[in-house]
């Protein structure tokens, strides 16, 4: 997947990328990128260079459909835990919840034991996601210490095994995102990536954050541009992708295939179609007004009033806040109980939002949902 640069001077641009003061003295802007490319992983055709990250507490349904509106050529779920599957715990089954028109999805597994993972790959295959992918790069100490997430970078010998019997488990592609390591650093990720590519993983995603690091600094992604040089499967870079440049910037100096971008999408889809297409970024009040709207009436459905009313209440500093609506007025709305009640605060703020809300829901389909056998509490009885 080597990009037309080659690896001096992908390392060069990589600087440039990661430093925007940079750009200038690099010739990025003639580079030809196209992000409306397709591209595959295995036989699964994606149809943009823009991957919309996993995040838990984020990527719900209602997130990643928007996310495909947006440009978004593949969508993941946030990770969903295998042992929460082997044991059938409702909300862990709620997660496994594919709509028609996310196509294609990706759902993320967390675990350790490469056969209980297996299981719950097979399951994730029934349920219709067209890629299983592994989360080993979670930090959360809940999360680690139980022998999976980031704890599996340096572990040589059972994070293979993983891939080998999941990927023996099931026909779709499967995937593994991956930080560079678990200390500052590490280049932990230069030495498992192959070696999880023969044991049968489709594609890799690297965000060349340590475990440690967490979010703050920046990924390097020169490692992003090692690893690329060290396998043949599509490498999809993450971290800190905010704009088309930087997009463009990144997939040059990398040879990345595609970008994934988390926290830059939340509360902005607007900033996924910039980066696709370049062009206009910002919305208007209106828009910005139905777009939460639309979202604040799918996670009700997807999660029932209660959890979706708590769950929602970050997304409303997200969608207000970059100087679209005065501050005390997301304040006004977290407060509120009930999600009616935002609606109507939302419509009087931004009144003409109405009818693009009704022409976002004539356009966006709702049914054609595929699901397993669940109790219908699994959907908050939506
Ligand atoms: C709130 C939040 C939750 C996340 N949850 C997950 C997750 O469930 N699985 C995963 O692989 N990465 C997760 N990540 C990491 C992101 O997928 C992504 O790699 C990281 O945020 C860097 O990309 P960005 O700079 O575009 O945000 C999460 C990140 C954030 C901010």
């Amino acid at each position: 997947m080597a990009g037309p640069a080659g690896p001096v001077e992908r390392l060069a641009m990589v600087a440039a990328a990661v430093d925007p003061r940079q750009q200038s003295a690099t010739n990025i802007a003639t580079v030809q990128i196209d992000l409306r490319a397709p591209w595959h992983i295995g036989p699964v055709e994606v149809p943009t260079r823009l991957v919309l990250a996993p995040m838990a507490g984020v990527s719900v349904q209602a997130f990643r459909r928007q996310g495909r509106r947006y440009g978004a050529g593949l969508v993941c779920s946030e990770m969903v835990s295998c042992a929460g599957i082997e044991h059938r715990n409702e909300r862990t089954l709620g997660y496994l919840r594919v709509a028609a028109d996310e196509h294609p999805l990706a759902i993320q597994l967390f675990g350790s034991d490469p056969g209980a993972m297996a299981d719950a790959a097979r399951m994730v295959e029934a349920v219709g996601a067209d890629i299983v992918d592994l989360n080993f790069g979670c930090p959360v100490k809940k999360v680690t210490r139980t022998g999976a997430g980031a704890t599996l970078l340096e572990n040589r010998e059972l994070a293979p095994r993983i891939v080998e019997s999941v990927a023996e488990a099931v026909d779709v592609p499967v995937t593994v995102k991956l930080r560079r390591g678990l200390e500052n650093s590490s280049r932990a990720c230069l030495d498992l990536g192959p070696r999880l590519v023969e044991a049968g993983a489709a594609s890799l995603t690297l965000h060349p954050r340590s475990a440690v690091q967490m979010y703050p600094g920046e990924a390097d992604h020169s490692l992003t541009a090692e690893l690329v040089s060290l396998v043949d499967v599509p490498i999809v870079a993450s971290g800190d992708v905010t704009s088309h440049a930087k997009a463009r910037a990144v997939l040059e100096a990398t040879g990345a295939a595609a970008v994934m971008v988390g926290r830059g999408a939340q509360g902005n889809p607007w900033a996924l179609r910039e980066i696709v297409d370049g062009g206009r970024g910002e919305p208007s009040r209106e828009e910005v007004a139905a777009e939460l709207v639309v979202f604040i009436r799918e996670a009700v459905r997807e999660l029932g009033e209660r959890r979706a009313s708590s769950f929602l209440k970050k997304f409303y500093g997200w969608y207000l806040g970059r100087g679209r609506f005065p501050r005390p007025f997301k304040q006004e709305l977290v407060q509120l109980d009930s999600t009616e009640e935002v609606e109507r605060r939302l419509f009087a703020a931004a009144p003409r939002a109405s009818v693009l809300v009704e022409q976002l829901e004539a356009e966006v389909p709702s049914g054609g949902e595929m699901t397993l056998e669940l109790p219908v509490s699994i959907y908050g009885g939506g």
